[in-house]
């Protein structure tokens, strides 16, 4: 595979993930690791997650690894959840904005699996955006916002999740839920027993948690339960981000994505990002998202839809 060798030579290559595309590099080659900093635009005191394609990877990576993390990687991998482990110290600071854990994970998609399983390295991927913006979920979205930055775009289609994968840490003494994603907070509660979500201010812990991220250009607003059409400037023209059928006629907005008509979380989730780009590409005023109901995904949901309405600091 011409992909599996670029990433050998220290190339960068985009590829499907089941939750969003990812912009991957040798993990342990810090050149290549640098290139994906720079080609995002991405603050090196952010750091990436390595994907693996077999557990026998992780003994490269990480020197303990705890009952828990065993348990979860069970019950999850292959698939959309990222632990934090103690890091080895042959892995280059770069990829860990030298901190003392590595975030790693296992992704389903065939496409991640063989590209990582041929290329016989560790392949740190983040989200294959320019650093803040609405991540990518097919490879038109990596082209539009990398282009000519990125050797090479696998294009495996849509992506089937949406949201990317729930980071979680079993290194302190209560489990923690650092970024909700497609596993919810439930799922690996069944697991593992209560979890702790993480304060939002962390910033030093998880860089990429900062305020705001998976941004539009375009301002957000997020409307309030009760309110079915907010109070618009005049003239104000503005796109909706419906999570259903809305119910109301006779509103006042230019354009309205509908993320499930039949109020499925799941659904919801996957159209997410593709939903927030064609509303962001119209240029319009303002752009007024619905909230739904932070259980379950919904949680996953809320969390990208909160730190894209954080206003530009
Ligand atoms: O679904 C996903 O996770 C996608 C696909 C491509 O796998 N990747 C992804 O990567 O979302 P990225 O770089 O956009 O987000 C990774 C997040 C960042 O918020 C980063 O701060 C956090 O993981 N992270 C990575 N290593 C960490 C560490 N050692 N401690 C705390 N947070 C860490
Ligand atoms: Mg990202």
């Amino acid at each position: 595979m011409l992909a599996a060798e670029v990433i050998r030579k220290g190339g960068l290559v985009a590829f499907p993930t089941e939750t969003v595309y990812g912009l991957g590099c040798n993990a342990l080659n810090p050149e290549a690791v640098a290139r994906v900093f720079e080609a995002k635009q991405r603050p090196s005191f952010d750091p990436l997650i390595v994907h693996i394609a077999d557990e026998a990877a992780l003994d490269g990576l990480a020197h303990t690894i705890s009952l828990n993390d065993r348990l979860l990687m069970e019950r999850f991998w292959p698939g959309p959840l990222t632990l934090l482990l103690p890091k080895r110290a042959q892995v280059p600071d770069l990829v860990t904005a030298g901190l003392p854990t590595i975030a790693v994970r296992m992704p389903s998609h065939p496409v991640a699996q063989g590209l990582i399983r041929e290329a016989a390295v560790p392949v740190a991927a983040p989200s294959a955006n320019p650093f803040g913006y609405v991540s990518p979920t097919c490879a038109q979205h990596v082209a539009d916002g990398l282009g000519e930055r990125v050797d090479l775009i696998l294009d495996g289609g849509p992506c089937q999740l949406g949201v990317e994968s729930s980071i979680a840490s079993m290194v302190g003494s209560r489990p923690e839920l650092l970024r909700p994603g497609s596993i919810t907070l439930e799922e690996i509660s069944k697991v593992v027993g209560p979890v702790v979500r993480a304060p939002k201010n962390l910033t030093m812990v998880a860089p990429g948690r900062l305020a705001r991220h998976y941004a539009t250009h375009t301002p957000l607003t997020i409307l309030t339960e009760q309110e079915a059409q907010p109070m618009m400037p005049l003239g104000e023209r503005a796109g909706l981000l419906a999570m259903t059928e809305p119910r109301h006629s006779g509103h006042r907005y230019c354009s309205i994505e509908v993320l499930s008509p039949s109020g499925d979380l799941r659904e919801a989730a996957q159209h997410l990002f593709a939903a927030l780009r064609r509303l962001d590409a119209q240029g319009f005023d303002r752009l007024y998202a619905e909230p739904c109901d932070e259980r379950g995904l919904g949680m996953a949901i809320m969390d990208r839809l909160r730190r894209c309405a954080e206003p530009l600091t």
